[in-house]
């Protein structure tokens, strides 16, 4: 672990009944970092977000925020851990803007009735909230957006409002799983600089299928395979590494994004 960590991971091992998805991983997230995790299909990269974002039972494992040794985060209570993830899946809501959607993001990971909470929030409130929101947007580079009507967004601009929405919670680790799928090759360059002005604010960990894009924005990469940790450095380094291009040769059947040494 260095000294700096956000986020810091030991052991980690998660079966699902007789499967180990997930084994002796280790992990650690320096400050003002992008951490990129890659690895074939069924690797364990979403089980490794899941279990740092309390959505599955660890069996073992340590896991240290700001250095500090805790207890594995439950789902309900990510917030107070400082870490938020985009959540797919959830759309936004079209009766409500752009930032009000972002607004209620704050909400959305406590479990509570966010309707209501939103909705019953004294004028003051409201607009620390709403400041929030909007502080949130400007970092996802969508405060231009803030007062549009869901609908009328395009793609890229969804995902942007999505890491607002995930923002607004301020936290200093932000899980981020397969953000640039859908993106054609502009939007991905755009969301790369997003992301690189993003870690001055919080640290990034990042799953994604494109491996250069992983490769272009990350400061350190992870790659699972099988459950373990087979690699983990730079880009350039793992890229080379040789159980890297044996775990990816082996896959031969996925999407051409998936294969490494490419460009
Ligand atoms: N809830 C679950 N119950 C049983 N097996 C699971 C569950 N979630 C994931 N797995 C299994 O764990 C392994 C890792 O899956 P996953 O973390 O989704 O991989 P990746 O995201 O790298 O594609 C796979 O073999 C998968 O089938
Ligand atoms: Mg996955």
């Amino acid at each position: 672990m260095t000294t700096n960590s956000t986020l810091s991971i030991s052991h980690l091992t998660v079966k699902f009944g007789g499967l180990v998805a997930l084994d002796d991983v280790y992990l650690d997230v320096p400050s003002n970092s992008i951490v990129g995790l890659i690895g074939p299909n069924g690797a364990g990269k979403t089980t490794l977000f899941n279990s740092i974002s309390g959505l599955v039972p660890v069996t073992t494992g340590e896991i240290s925020i700001h250095g500090k040794n805790v207890s594995w985060p439950k789902s309900y209570d990510l917030a107070g851990y400082g870490i938020s993830r985009t959540l797919q899946g959830v759309g936004l809501f079209s009766g409500l803007s752009v930032v009000e959607n972002v607004m209620m993001g704050a909400n959305i990971e406590s479990g509570s009735n966010f309707f209501k909470d939103l909705f019953g929030l004294s004028g003051q409130a409201e607009k620390k909230l709403r400041r929030r929101a909007e502080d949130a947007l400007a970092w996802a580079g969508a405060l231009a957006l803030a007062d549009k009507n869901p609908s009328e967004l395009t793609y890229p601009e969804t995902k942007r409002v999505s890491i607002a929405r995930a923002l607004v919670l301020q936290p200093s680790i932000l899980l981020l799983d397969e953000p640039a799928a859908g993106l054609g090759q502009d939007d991905i360059d755009k969301f790369a600089s997003l992301l690189q002005q993003l870690k001055q604010r919080c640290s990034i960990i990042i799953v994604e299928h494109h491996v250069d894009f992983i490769g272009q924005i990350s400061d350190q990469v992870y790659v699972l395979n099988f459950g373990k940790v087979i690699a983990s450095g730079t880009f350039d380094t793992v890229k080379r590494d040789p159980a890297v291009l044996a775990a990816y040769l082996g896959t031969s059947s996925q999407s051409g994004n998936d294969q490494l040494g490419g460009s």
